[in-house]
């Protein structure tokens, strides 16, 4: 298994592109089962996570073109197989988002339930709930959701909570339904615009995406389109709180500063001088960072994928600050791993004291999930000496070309195989 080396020390300086967003490609390359034409994407990140996407719609009978610089071509004119197998979902839980979409098209889906999940226990009632209340038969058979409708109908349909991927999969399914579905208490996270975005240049008819309330009026059928996905917030986060621990300088170039405005809040409480452009961030770090509380909650309010991020850079600030995770129930597992390089932190139940220490020292460190491991990178940076990150597989799920990436800003880090 692939490991991590870090030599810590070297402030980040330089400029570096983002990629597209994950969450916002992997719903988008679902729609593509949606209709039987080609669709065309670009800024298509190269992840593991993409990855296994496009093998879960291939098995399904999907074509699919690689072109260079993150282009896509997705044709599910021969989608012969509504199956999601576990060996695939079990890997990913983002392959529940299949399920709205193969029903809409093809009347019937059986897809695995996605199991547990390292991060807490992340049921799918939610997706399964707002399907039946559209007139789908659903039941769950040998770990399987096995789903039919000959054709969904719209409805009006109120979340318990407010499920990212929830609303992704009931809006997809709803664009190809009988008439209008109100989705109510919906996501507004802005990858949920960029699909509304991209099914809009297929035919859908959806309004009030980015709100709480969206709602589709149902069509017989949607076309290929052409779509370029949005930045990663997240890893945009993620290289400027990397900047922002080292002492860095650094300018982010394609991507936007409007999907950030809690984290970029926060970083600039913690004495960063941060520069927004139209397409670019510009970062620069103060001689020592002050120590900034976070509580997370849906969009707009701070992402919980940025809150192992925000965990590790208060590890070396001045002061102290608590760290408040509201959406999963066991999204602490980095505190662990932040404390064997000598970060002082104290969990309780779903707060996270850290007191910043002057500095960290490097040691061999597990990454436990996708974000986590964000955390020990940032931490493996600042410390000193060499810091050395195992199952580093949960790190390439999500952040492209990571360490090419960091080396171009100057930081001394080596994928060991
Ligand atoms: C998405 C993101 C993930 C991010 C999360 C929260 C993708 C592919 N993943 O995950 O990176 O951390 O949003 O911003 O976009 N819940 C239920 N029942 C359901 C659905 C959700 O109880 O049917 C609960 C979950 O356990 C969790 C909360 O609702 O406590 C929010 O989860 P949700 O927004 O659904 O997360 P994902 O969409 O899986």
């Amino acid at each position: 298994m692939d490991k991590l080396l870090i030599e810590g020390g070297a402030p980040l300086v330089g400029e570096v592109a983002v990629s597209g967003a994950k969450n916002a490609a992997l719903p988008i390359i679902c729609a593509s089962l949606l209709c039987g034409d080609t669709l065309n994407l670009t800024n298509i990140p190269q992840l593991n996570d993409v990855a296994t996407m496009l093998r879960l719609i291939g098995q399904m009978g999907v074509a699919v073109t690689m072109g260079d610089n993150g282009m896509l071509a997705l044709d599910s004119g021969k989608l012969d197989n509504p199956v999601a197998p576990y060996e695939l979902v079990k890997t990913m839980r983002a392959s529940i988002l299949v399920l709205g979409p193969l029903l809409a098209r093809c009347g019937e889906a059986k897809v695995s339930l996605p199991g547990g999940c390292a991060i807490g226990a992340r049921p799918v009632d939610q997706h399964i709930k707002g399907l039946q209340a559209m007139g789908a038969e659903i039941r769950v058979e040998g770990g399987y959701v096995l789903a039919r409708a000959p054709r969904l109908k719209g409805a009006r349909i109120v979340t318990d909570m407010v499920t990212v991927t929830g609303t992704e999969n009931l809006m997809m399914a709803a664009v190809l339904a009988e008439g209008e579905t109100v989705i109510e208490n919906a996501a507004r996270e802005p990858e949920i615009v960029d699909l509304a975005n991209c099914l809009t240049a297929m035919g859908a008819r959806i309004a009030g995406a980015g709100s709480d309330r969206i709602s589709i009026q149902g069509v017989e059928r949607l076309h290929g389109a052409d779509h370029a996905v949005m930045p990663d917030r997240i890893e945009t986060g993620t290289y400027l709180c990397a900047a922002a621990a080292t002492r860095g300088d650094v300018v982010l170039t394609r991507t936007s500063a409007a999907l950030l405005d809690a984290v970029i809040g926060k970083l600039r409480e913690a004495g960063c001088a941060i520069e927004c452009r139209p397409d670019s961030i510009a970062l620069k770090a103060p001689r020592r960072l002050k120590s900034v509380g976070v509580r997370t909650a849906p969009y707009p309010a701070f992402p919980t994928d940025m809150q192992a991020q925000f965990m590790a850079i208060n590890c070396v600030a001045e002061g102290a600050a608590v760290i408040r995770e509201t959406i999963f129930e066991n999204r602490f597992m980095h505190a662990v791993e932040l404390i064997r390089l000598g970060a002082d932190i104290r969990i309780d139940a779903s707060n996270a004291v850290v007191t910043g220490v002057p500095a960290l020292d490097g040691a061999t460190v597990m990454a436990t999930d996708l974000r986590a491991s964000a955390s020990l990178v940032i931490a493996g940076l600042v410390a000193r000496g060499e810091t050395l990150i195992e199952r580093i597989y949960h790190l390439d799920r999500g952040y492209e070309h990571i360490e090419e990436k960091l080396r171009r800003l100057g930081a001394n880090v080596r994928r060991l195989r």
